[in-house]
């Protein structure tokens, strides 16, 4: 499973990049204005520190303005993915778009059905929000199972990709349903490195190390 880093903060993107934990980043119009930057220059640095596959979502809500949007921003660098929401102006985008040759990362997905039209229309990643669906008592984990099914059914090569992560337990999940790929916030990708026997077993060594004077260097 590929992992993008859901964040518009160059730091943090730079931090985990130097450990070979990230294939991708994620941005949506929310990160960007956390950011305070300007979202052409921010997606370009970002482009500049990743080679994988970089999202920058549009903001016009119609599909001719989706479409000139999505053309400005694909010429930002060669891994942009022109992230287009779930709507019918949205899939006329992707259609185009992908038919171009541009990546395109349909995003805001809350059903199987929507997974099925974005794969019609050449996404080349769906985005199913699975912590959204959660927070309105719907099982999220139970939609990427669905659409994986309904992908493998059919031999569809759009990339299942798991957004709206919001603990190191969906990570795994995701992971066990097959996901291609989970895009997390950065904090939820250093939680999966926690357990509570890790520290308790290390306190123990460390205790240990202090009783028996153990020096390496
Ligand atoms: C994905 O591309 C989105 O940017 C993101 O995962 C949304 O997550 P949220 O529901 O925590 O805002």
């Amino acid at each position: 499973m590929k992992f993008f880093v859901d964040t518009a903060e160059i730091d943090e993107i730079k931090e985990l990049h130097a450990l070979g934990m990230v294939d991708g980043v994620t941005t949506n119009p929310s990160l960007i204005a956390k950011s305070g930057r300007d979202i052409l220059e921010v997606t370009k640095e970002i482009c500049d520190i990743v080679s994988g596959p970089v999202s920058a979502e549009v903001v016009a809500l119609d599909a001719e303005g989706m479409l000139a949007e999505g053309r400005k921003l694909a010429k930002i660098a060669d891994n942009i993915a022109v992230k287009v929401p779930l709507t019918w102006a949205g899939l006329q985008t992707c259609k185009t778009l992908s038919d171009e040759g541009t990546m395109v990362n349909v995003t805001l997905c809350f059903s199987a059905n929507q997974a099925l039209l974005a794969a019609k229309a050449g996404a080349t990643f769906i985005s199913p929000f699975i912590g959204r669906l959660d927070d309105i008592n719907i099982d999220g984990l139970e939609l990427i199972d669905d659409i994986r099914t309904i992908y493998d059914n059919y031999g569809f090569e759009t990339q299942i990709l798991a957004a709206s992560i919001r603990s190191a337990n969906h990570m795994s999940e995701c992971a066990k349903i097959g996901a291609d790929v989970c895009t997390a916030p950065p904090k939820v990708i250093k939680a999966m490195a926690d357990h509570v026997l890790t520290d308790k077993g290390l306190a123990g060594f460390m205790a240990d190390v202090k009783k028996a004077g153990i020096t390496i260097l």
